[in-house]
Parts: structure tokens; sequence; C-alpha cells
């Protein structure tokens, strides 16, 4: 991490604003700016009123236990199970026939699930997880794509109380393995296969490699989704389907303490061993279900559409906990958005009249690459609201996504959170928020975010610092599995063990706005400036030529550090001199001259993760002539290759 005793200079303007559409501030759950007010007034008594709204086996002596921190206790002594309130209670209030999943395979099959069916199909698989051994407290791991086997293994675990521990599915044999053995989880979850870019994917092999990597393991379930002859192993794997053959159609869920652990998920940290962020299941239950309600403003009525993978954060809040303990009826989508043409993302909104929609800036990029006509091909009118996370969305972007998906008249929230918030924690509220392109906009009602120096003092409006959060929250990571003191040294060390450091840099305009500016590991110093990598790439972004980019900082000898740029440009933009005056023109322009990138290497690709993020770590090895090391989790594994040939022609014609 840089040295951060000056403030982190934000440079980015951005003049427009949008206001929340009058026909839809009028039909909104939240409307009234005094939510935030109440909420600051008595936190506590906020969260137990959104807590009050779920169903407990039995209620909480206290709301918030914060006498040891940074070891939050919410809902101290209450009793919750995450599956009734995702399932028993809507089929109760006559739910029972309402869809609670479209989902739609990539060659076009289909399955619907209703509250009752979904209901049906978690108590047999949570019967036949009992069946293999697995006991209230077991860790129990995924590694399947996006079928509806996965959030059904999820709640059948919450449903007898043990964790669950999902592993994106195109994640290495070799992290499921030693997520298993970090976790201690004996028993994995997987399937033969499935279908992605018009291609079959193998996945048992891939299970079986993990699965010979595990001390203990024990027991895989195999969900059949390919037609293949995928081979089980005697004694130890078992077929999903034969696992359920005459379970019982309901079992009773277990009384959870409202800390008992609801899930792991492991994620990347500085460190090469990932943190396994632990959530418990009153508090993330309420926090999941109370942004649901009022950051996707949603409705009885509506059809839900989050694009993530449930192998990240994204999908275990936006995908099972919030919408499902919501009663919403949602989209699930197996392949990909381009297969077997550029509008299927836009048919499938079209055909199940998708109302909310929510995904992430590196996708509306994409989908600005393809072009605006494919989403004209299609009736989105359905649309009223739209959501983006994940990182900083740029402007252009933003613009885009308003204009071609949202027809102009859809609020954009654009959220900011983490996997170890659990939810969302900056975001507009639809109703209320006057929008800004590119800001996360106001802490969610309840949450103390603040931008901070490194002595812990609020730095003033428009200058940059650290991100905070000075209050603790009902969804916040709990620990890291079996890593105290890595989850207090990570955390809650920078300042006071009761303020929360979030790894990111970000500013606050003078309307109290925050503009991420992403992590600070991403933050350069170039010449004692401080400049994000994201602002620049915006700023190539915003040129007609360029289609996207990724800036990282390259040591230098002069400058301490210097941006350097990968650009992919737009069909019929070319490569050459003079691309490179015009953009170093632009981002003058835009920016200073101080953020001029050192090189600017026109790539045909970059380096991402199969859920889209761009791996700038690559681009920084290559830049300072490292070994690539593991590109196994990459889409496309041959494309850091392809880069570091290109910016080395670039670096030998500059030199
Ligand atoms: O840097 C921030 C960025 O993503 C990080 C969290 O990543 P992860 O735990 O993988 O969770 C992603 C999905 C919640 C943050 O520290 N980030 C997330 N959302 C935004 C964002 N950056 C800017 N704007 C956002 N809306």
């Amino acid at each position: 991490m840089p040295d951060s005793s000056a403030t982190i200079e934000a440079h980015l303007k951005e003049a427009r604003t949008f206001e929340p559409p009058e026909a839809f501030r009028q039909q909104a759950n939240v409307s009234d700016e005094g939510v935030y007010e109440r909420a600051r007034k008595d936190p506590e008594g906020y969260w137990a009123w959104w807590a009050e709204q779920l169903e407990w086996s039995k209620k909480w002596e206290r709301v918030l236990d914060w006498t040891d921190p940074p070891f939050a206790k919410w809902f101290v002594g209450g009793k919750i199970n995450a599956s009734v309130n995702c399932l028993d209670r809507h089929i109760r209030e006559g739910r029972g026939d309402k869809v609670a999943f479209h989902w739609e395979g990539e060659p076009g099959d289909t399955r619907t699930l209703t509250y009752s069916e979904l209901k049906r199909e978690v108590c047999r698989f949570a019967a036949g997880l009992k069946g293999l051994g697995v006991k209230k407290g077991d860790r129990v791991t995924m590694y399947l794509p996006m079928v509806l086997e996965l959030p059904i293994a999820m709640l059948a675990c919450a449903r007898i109380g043990a964790a669950h521990n999902v592993v994106f599915g195109g994640f290495s044999p070799k992290s499921v393995g030693e997520r298993m053995n970090d976790c201690e989880s004996r028993v994995l979850v997987t399937c033969d296969g499935y279908y992605r870019g018009g291609k079959t994917i193998e996945q048992k092999g891939r299970a079986d490699e993990a699965a010979a990597a595990v001390d203990a393991f024990d027991k895989m379930v195999v969900v059949k989704r390919l037609d293949g002859e995928a081979k089980l192993q005697e004694g130890r794997d078992v077929w999903w389907h034969d696992l359920v053959e005459g379970k019982p159609d309901d079992i009773e869920a277990e009384a959870m303490d409202a800390e008992d652990m609801l899930f792991l998920m492991y994620t990347s940290g500085t460190t090469g061993k990932p943190k396994g962020i632990v959530h418990t299941t009153g508090g993330y239950l309420t926090g999941t279900f109370a942004t649901t309600r009022w950051v996707f403003d949603t409705k009885e009525e509506d059809v839900y559409w989050c694009m993530a993978d449930i192998g990240w954060i994204t999908g275990h809040s936006y995908i099972v906990y919030g919408p499902l303990t919501n009663g919403l009826t949602q989209v699930m989508y197996e392949g990909a958005p381009m297969y077997p043409d550029k509008d299927r993302a836009w048919a499938i909104a079209e055909r199940y009249k998708v109302n909310v929609l929510y995904t992430a800036p590196t996708a509306i990029r994409g989908f600005m690459k393809f072009g605006g006509e494919h989403p004209e091909k299609h009736d989105l009118s359905s649309l009223r609201l739209l959501g983006t996370v994940g990182e900083p969305i740029n402007p252009e972007a933003w613009m885009w996504y308003h204009e071609k998906i949202g027809g102009t008249n859809c609020p954009i929230v654009d959220t900011w959170w983490q996997t170890e918030t659990g939810m969302h924690m900056i975001t507009p509220l639809p109703g209320v928020t006057t929008t800004v392109p590119g800001s996360a906009t106001k802490p969610f009602p309840g949450i103390d975010a603040a931008i901070l120096d490194e002595n812990g003092d609020e730095v003033g409006a428009g200058k940059g610092g650290f991100l905070a959060i000075r209050k603790p929250w009902p969804s916040m990571l709990r620990t890291l599995w079996g890593e105290d003191e890595r989850f207090i040294e990570t955390y809650w060390s920078k300042w006071d063990k009761k303020t929360y450091f979030a790894g990111d840099g970000a500013r606050k305009d003078k309307k109290g706005n925050f503009w991420i500016l992403g992590r600070i590991d991403d933050v350069l110093n170039v010449s004692g400036h401080r400049l994000s990598t994201m602002e620049i790439e915006s700023a190539l972004v915003g040129h007609g030529s360029v289609a996207e980019a990724a800036v990282v900082g390259a040591s230098d000898p002069d400058k301490g550090q210097a941006p350097v740029a990968f650009v992919i440009l737009e069909s019929g933009s070319k490569d050459g001199a003079d691309l490179r005056k015009t953009l170093n023109q632009h981002i003058t322009e835009e920016i200073g001259p101080i953020a001029k990138p050192r090189e600017i290497v026109v790539v045909p690709d970059l380096p991402k993760t199969r859920s889209g993020k761009i791996m700038r770590r690559l681009l920084v090895d290559i830049c300072e002539g490292r070994d690539l090391g593991d590109t196994t989790t990459l889409a496309d594994p041959d494309v850091p290759k392809e880069i570091k040939d290109l910016y080395e022609e670039r670096a030998a014609k500059t030199a």
C-alpha cells in the first residue's frame, strides 16, 4: 500500500444530475428523506424495526452488543432460520404458487419454480445432506454454475444449520481444495458440467481434482446438467437426483442463533491466502432484506433480474437472501450474455418482462461495445429501475445504461459495498436521491460512512481519503474464518477498533455525494500526486475511440510511479501516433498533464476473471517484467501473454 499521509487527489468532475422521475417517486417504497434522520437518531431502533419484519422463532433480548469491538453481536439471544424466511413465511402468506425463479439455460431450456416447489426441493436436499451425515455447524462446499440446484443447496444448508461455502464455478480445482481444507469441509456439491458460450464445460473432473487435494474429503453430490456420462466414484459420489429420491417434501428447520454462521465466502486479500469472510444469520438477513426492499424498491408483482453469478457475494445477497426474504419473482440465467447472439440478455429481459435489473459496469461496457442496436431490437419498457455494482462506473457507461437500457426514465442505483459488508452501504434510494453519473451517492440509512485521513480525521469536501464505516451494521462480517487476528489487523487497525477500514479511497463532494476512487492499492502516486487509476480509465473510455481501458501504476525512475494504459479500441479507430497524441491531449484536458500515461498499449482484450473483473495485478506484473504466474482463473488464460508481447513491443519503441 502506498504511503498515505497526504490526501488522494480527485480530479474527476461530473456536473449532470438526475432527480427521481416524479412517477417513480410517487410509487416508491421510500420517498421521504426523513428516513436518514430517523435512522441516525436511533440506529438500533431502526435496525430492530427492519428485523421485526422477519420471522423469528425467539425474539432477541438485545439489538446490538458492541462491548468487545470489533466483534459485534446483533440481535443477541434471537433465534431465526434463513430458509424459513425465504420460503415458509411466503407460503404461509399465500405466495406458495408465486414464481420464485424463472430459470433459463443457455441452450434455451427453461425451468420454473414456485415458492412451494422451491421449498420442496430445498427440504428434499436438506434431508439428503442429513443422510450424508451433514450436521448443524458443518461446512458444505458448492462448486456449481448458475443452475437452480445452487440456491437450493444453499437454502438446504441454512435449513439444517450447516454453513455453505460457495466457490465460484470458474475457479481452479486448486482453489476449491484450498478453501475446503481451510474450513475443514468434507462435502462438495458440484455438477457433471454446464453450458457456456455455446460449449459444454466439463466440471466433474475438476471437482475430482479438488477432492483429491482435500485431507478429509468425504462425499460428493453431482448435479446432472449434461447428458454425458460423468464417472461417479463408488462409495464417495452420488447423483443429486438419486440423493433426493423419496425424501420428504418438508423437514423441520433448525432454530439458529442469530449469531450462528450462515455462510463463509472466500475473497482475495493482499496476501496469497484467501480470506474466509464469516457472515452470521440474523444480522445478515436483516441487512439484505432491508436494502433489497429500499434500494431496489421491490414490489409484490416485480420481476427482478440480477445478472451476477451466485458464486460471488452479489449473488448471495441479491439473488438468494435479499430477494427471497422479500418474496420476489426472479430471473436466473445460466450462460453467456452474448450467446447465441449479442442480444441474448435483452431477449431474456423482454421475455420475462423484467422490472428491476442489476449488473456490473464491466458488463455494461461490454454491452456498449456490442452496440446499442442490440437492446433496440427488444421491448424493454417493463424496466423501471437499474442497478450497478462491483466497481466505479464511468459516467460514459452510466449514460449509456440510462439511455439505451433505461430509456431515460429508470433511476440508476450505483451500489457500493463489499463481500465483507454483506449489503449495500453507499447507494441511492431511487425515490429520494438525486443521482450523479459515477457517484454511489449517500450512505444507506443507518450506515455511518466517512472519508478519513491517516489520523482518522474527516477530510473536507472535495478531498480524497480513506473510506471508513464508523458504526457497526447488522450484516457486517464477524471475523475471518479461523483468523481473528488477521480480521482485526486488516479491517480494524488503521484507526481504532471501532472504525472499519474498507480499503477503498473515496472523496465526498459539497453535496455529500461519495465518489469511490477504487482500492487503495489501485491508487497511483505520480510525482507526489495521488491519482486514481479509475479516473484515468474513465477519461480514456470517455473518448470516442476507446471501448475499454485499464490503467495501472508502473514504477518509474523519475516519477515514482507512472500510469500505463491498456486500451481496447472501438471498431473504426486506428492505433498509431495520432491516436496517442489525441488521447494524451484528452487526458490532459480531463484530469491534467500529470495523468498522461507513460505508455498507451492497444490490446485486443483485457485480463478478466470470469465474473468480469479486470485483473490489474497481472497488468502490473507485465509492466514490472515479472513472471505472470497462475492465470487459470481468467476468462481467457492466454490474454496476459498476448498483452505482454504488445507491451514489450511498445516499450521498445518508446525507449
Ligand atoms: O473497490 C470496491 C469495489 O469492489 C470492492 C468490493 O469487491 P467485492 O468484495 O468483490 O464485492 C463486489 C460486489 C459487492 C470494493 O472495495 N466496488 C464495489 N461496488 C462498487 C465498487 N467501487 C465503486 N463503486 C461501486 N458501486
